[in-house]
């Protein structure tokens, strides 16, 4: 891993400058091999999709198609199941917006939620009129189960819950959640965006209805993500968007929308982002996920027991790092969030994110840190050394500058 790790940070931004990327839970760097896929596209066969009959256009449509067979292989999906999206958000909002909910129904999510596994649930309370629930954390930031399961009933009709916390890095038993909701006739929405590329994922073995992830937190480009759609639930899926390439037929008052992923990609995709996504894919399945998953495990343990020694830090989440991803959020005493951010900057090269991370409800209710906090996220390709100059920078800064 050593020797893969080191390659690839000789043709990634900011290392070789002397910089530590320490924002991969943001957006990943992308590997050459991507770009080099997407530079191909626009050189050798730039043509659109699922219309030309000419050489140029059927290579793209079968390059386009090939990703997506990478992506289904990837979470053990049939390719019919997956369809290609923006982001993550997109994708929730295209479930949220095409299930047919009623007044009597209710949707339980977690106060773990980023905005975009959230904010579309109290939306779609508000214009649907069903109710929305919140399950609890425990003390350390988990999953409350018995809380979640206190508010599932033969009335819920999804149950919308990250697989990792993009803020302590806290998985959630996604398995033990698919049964309760079946139990009540319940649907699943996985957030997958923190967890996919991280670790393996699989939907046949969590059984969950619909897994939306990102491709610019896996090595891809920015502008294409997925949503898994679970055989057979396509039809009680309305689409978000309708226009070209998703119709079957056209009268003068009517229309029959395509069975499949087309309904649900009206107008030209992101055929080069979907071909930099397969090639990111190809990438991480020949590292192997559960190598990488591995690695990271190692480097969370150091980051979490070095700033747990730094004095004047206050860590969020599980000490227990095996019960966590590479994400792991922090204080400095009173300090500002941004204000430490720019300081690891400006004074040790060390990029971090600061604020509320898109996590609000979290920060305010649970954290009690309404001012937000710093956030180190790692990938496979950090290094233990980053991890060591971001303990001893924060250490460091402490001594001279805060105290
Ligand atoms: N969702 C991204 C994050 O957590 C942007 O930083």
């Amino acid at each position: 891993m050593e020797s893969l790790v080191k390659s690839l940070r000789e043709e990634l931004p900011f290392f070789k400058d002397g910089y530590v990327y320490l924002d991969s839970a943001s957006t990943s760097l992308t590997p050459k091999l991507v770009i080099d896929a997407m530079i191909e596209y626009y050189k050798e066969y730039r043509a659109n999709i699922g219309r030309g009959v000419y050489y140029a256009a059927k290579f793209a449509t079968y390059a386009y198609e090939e990703a997506r067979e990478k992506v289904a292989k990837f979470i053990n999906a049939k390719p019919e199941e997956i369809i290609f999206v923006k982001n993550s958000t997109e994708a929730i909002n295209i479930v949220a917006r095409g299930l047919n909910f009623n007044r009597e129904d209710n949707i339980v999510t977690t106060l773990l939620e980023h905005h975009s596994n959230y904010i579309i649930w109290l939306n779609i309370g508000k214009i649907r009129g069903c109710s929305i629930r919140i399950a609890g954390l425990d003390e350390e930031g988990n999953i409350d189960i018995e809380s979640l399961i206190s508010h599932v009933d033969k009335k819920t009709k999804i149950i919308a819950i990250t697989q990792t916390s993009n803020v302590l890095g806290v998985k959630t038993p996604i398995k033990e959640i698919v049964k309760i909701a079946q139990e009540n006739g319940s649907l699943v929405l996985v957030d997958g965006a923190q967890s996919v590329p991280h670790m393996k994922v699989d939907v046949r073995d969590l059984n969950c209805d619909f897994l939306a992830f990102s491709g610019h937190k896996m090595c891809g480009p920015t502008g294409i993500g997925v949503l898994y759609i679970k055989e057979g639930l396509q039809e009680h899926l309305e689409p978000l968007c309708i226009g070209g390439g998703v119709v079957e037929d056209v009268n003068l008052d009517d229309y029959i929308l395509k069975k499949g992923p087309a309904k649900y990609e009206a107008g030209t995709p992101p055929i080069a982002e979907a071909i930099g996504l397969g090639a990111a894919i190809s990438l991480l399945s020949n590292i192997g996920m559960d190598r990488i998953e591995a690695y990271e495990q190692i480097l969370t343990e150091k980051l979490i027991e070095g700033l747990s020694k730094v004095e004047k830090i206050k860590l969020y989440g599980p000490r227990d790092a095996s019960k966590r991803a590479g994400i792991v959020a922090f204080n400095v005493n009173e300090k500002d969030p941004h204000d430490v951010a720019v300081m690891l900057d400006e004074r040790a090269k060390i990029m971090v994110r600061s604020g509320c991370h898109c996590a609000l409800p979290l920060h305010k209710y649970v954290l009690k840190a309404p001012n937000g906090t710093v956030r180190a996220s790692l990938y496979f390709y950090n290094t233990l050394d980053d991890v060591v100059k971001l303990i001893e920078a924060l250490d460091k800064m402490i001594n001279f500058f805060i105290s």
